[in-house]
């Protein structure tokens, strides 16, 4: 079961060309990502209410898709609105219609109910592609995993010391750390500063080449919102300077986002990028992050990977005061599966074509 009335990322923005029909898996129902001529995109279920064949096999022309099985056309809306051969369509003829809105770099979709789909509830990423900041090229994983094992990990920063020693970690002091916890209106928002400390390797050439030789204060801090979506403000400053306090003059800030889209029960789409304020006319800086950061989260890949295929069932993990941010969340993501199952949600929706079903955005 996952959360539908929610906002998840579908892809990057270039993934849904002006020609092409994208598909992608997201909660385990296959949508088609188009794009009609003015640029908006749109999101159908990708199955031909005829006979089933996916219409991303189909064929754009205009603002409406073909499929290339038997011929029927779809509108924009998702309305079927030709069948060769005969003139009349039956009422039900039409594919359900997705909410997606593009917004900074990232396409998302609404699973739930169109009505509820209000696009002010899109966590703002606008440093992806905010000019006064340079950011990493797009990243994409794909996970063999649920994806709430990751969400597990990226709830718990004291990992770093085990499993990025010699990448976003360094030492094992990080990991006796305690983050201070806040509860948000729909996630956590988690704060964690490590004062006084040598910098992580990832950055060390970098502050080097700033001068920055001595110890730093680091912090990692950051909202994780539903269904696993981080931002987090990060950097590094010279020891004792004050960021704590706001005085970031001499430091270096990243704005991480990365979010987590279940593709099955057992799968994921991990998307991501780094938006930084230093170096940002250096695109060598940037390619230098991304692999990085491409090697610490497969670093995360394999370490979770290993632990789904070893998780029986009946298995009892043994809390510990690691897991109070994991363990809340997991617990707000069953209140919302909880209650929407009350509300009737979470069943297959099935295709009406009454006005209004069609939600354009
Ligand atoms: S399956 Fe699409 S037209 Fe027949
Ligand atoms: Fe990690």
């Amino acid at each position: 079961m996952f959360i539908q009335n929610c906002w998840y990322v579908a892809g990057w923005d270039h993934e849904v060309g002006a020609d092409n029909l994208f598909s992608r898996t997201i909660c385990g129902k296959r949508i088609l990502l188009w794009r009609d001529a003015n640029g908006d995109v749109h999101g159908f279920d990708d199955r031909c209410c005829h006979r089933g064949a996916p219409l991303s096999c189909g064929r754009k022309e205009g603002d409406s898709v073909r499929c290339m099985y038997h011929g029927f056309l779809y509108d924009a809306s998702g309305a079927c609105i030709e069948i060769p051969g005969q003139d009349r369509i039956p009422p039900k003829a039409g594919v359900r219609k997705y909410p997606v809105v593009q917004s900074h770099r990232w396409i998302w979709i609404w699973m739930g109910d169109p009505e509820r789909a209000d696009p002010a509830l899109i966590p703002d990423t606008h440093w992806l592609d905010d000019p006064d900041w340079a950011c990493t090229p797009p990243g994409y994983l794909h996970y063999d995993v649920n994806y709430q094992l990751i969400n597990d990990n990226l709830l718990d920063f004291s990992h770093l010391s085990y499993v990025h020693p010699t990448t976003l970690g360094g030492s094992e002091e990080y990991a006796q750390l305690r983050s201070q916890i806040e509860r948000l209106d729909r996630g956590l928002r988690i704060t964690r500063w490590f004062m006084d400390r040598p910098p992580a390797p990832f950055v060390a050439k970098l502050l080097e080449a700033k001068g920055m030789t001595g110890n730093v204060d680091r912090w990692n801090n950051y909202d994780f919102l539903l269904p696993g979506v981080l931002i987090m403000d990060s950097g590094f400053a010279p020891a004792g300077s004050g960021a704590e306090k706001g005085q970031r003059k001499d430091a270096i800030e990243f704005r991480h986002c990365q979010v987590l889209t279940p593709e099955t029960e057992n799968s994921t789409h991990y998307f991501f990028a780094q938006p930084r304020n230093f170096d940002k006319d250096k695109p060598e800086v940037s390619e230098g992050l991304f692999k990085s950061i491409l090697t610490a989260f497969e670093e995360d890949r394999v370490i979770i990977t290993a632990q789904a295929n070893n998780l029986e069932p009946g298995f009892e993990p043994v809390p510990c005061g690691l897991d109070s941010a994991l363990a809340q969340f997991r617990a707000l993501i069953a209140k919302q599966i909880d209650k929407e199952r009350q509300e009737g949600l979470g069943q297959p929706v099935v295709f009406s074509a009454a006005p209004g079903h069609h939600m354009g955005m």
